[in-house]
């Protein structure tokens, strides 16, 4: 009897965690709240400003939500755990400069790409600025991200050194501890521009991605909303207004 209530009650527990659903467009709807995961911390795209949550998706987020009739209820973490966390139901949705990849898309549902971009090489020493170039260098990387993957591509490096944030990465090339460092073309503009002084210098693009939101795998109903919203905010000119705001130029894909 004993035996069969503790396997009752196992089953229970099980079932509870197992029966977490990604909630449907009418659900989130219907709450008039949706649930957002991002980092914070890749800027210009997500970033604190002192204690606020900002930054370029961030903002286009507030206005894709708005088109929809909802409140964005926001949550920061780190990188790696974001798209897990989509997997396992605990957020509606995750906006994090993701770039749309064949590997992610076997576990999560991406929306319409809200800019393109693509990961670019900087260096402090101008002779750094090809992918050839990287040769017997160290190259740093933000743990979980597509230039690690692409970085690893590079067969001739000497070494590839992982960080848990792209501002470590940053961070260990402008101390010299790397020889260069690969992250999105639009963090390593805005960084230069910033920076003047520190002799960030900018090379090549390694790679081009479509950067998306990504919903849990299946989340159809969810995505679709999303993209209609997108799509009108993308058409109304108040996407344009925040991309020229942030980037000078309009970053949407082409
Ligand atoms: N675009 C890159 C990727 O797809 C990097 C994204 C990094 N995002 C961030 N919030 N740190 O992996």
């Amino acid at each position: 009897m004993k035996l069969l209530k503790a396997v009752a009650t196992a089953l229970a527990f099980c079932a509870a965690f197992s029966s977490a659903q990604a909630r449907t467009l009418d659900e989130v709807k219907k709450d008039g709240k949706i649930l957002i995961a991002t980092e914070g911390q890749f800027a210009p795209f997500n970033f604190f400003n002192g204690t606020t949550l900002t930054g370029f998706e961030v903002e286009t987020a507030e206005l894709v939500a708005k088109k929809m009739g909802l409140t964005i209820q926001w949550k920061t973490l780190g990188f790696d755990a974001l798209l897990t966390g989509l997997r396992q139901d605990r957020w509606d949705l995750v906006i994090a400069s993701h770039g749309i990849t064949d590997e992610r898309a076997k576990a999560v549902t991406f929306t319409d790409p809200h800019y393109c971009s693509g990961g670019m090489i900087i260096a402090m020493d101008p002779a750094i600025k090809s992918a050839k170039d990287l040769a017997g260098k160290v190259v740093a990387v933000q743990t979980g991200t597509s230039y690690l993957e692409n970085v690893q591509k590079v067969s001739s490096i000497k070494e590839m050194k992982n960080f848990p944030t792209d501002v470590d990465a940053r961070s260990a090339l402008n101390s010299r501890r790397v020889d260069a460092w690969v992250t999105d073309r639009f963090v390593a503009k805005a960084v230069a521009e910033k920076n003047p002084g520190a002799g960030f210098k900018l090379g090549d693009m390694l790679f081009i991605e479509r950067i998306a939101a990504a919903v849990a795998k299946g989340n159809t109903s969810l995505a679709a909303g999303w993209n209609k919203a997108l799509a009108e905010v993308m058409a109304d000119g108040s996407y344009a207004a925040l991309s020229k705001k942030y980037f000078n130029e309009d970053v949407r894909c082409q």
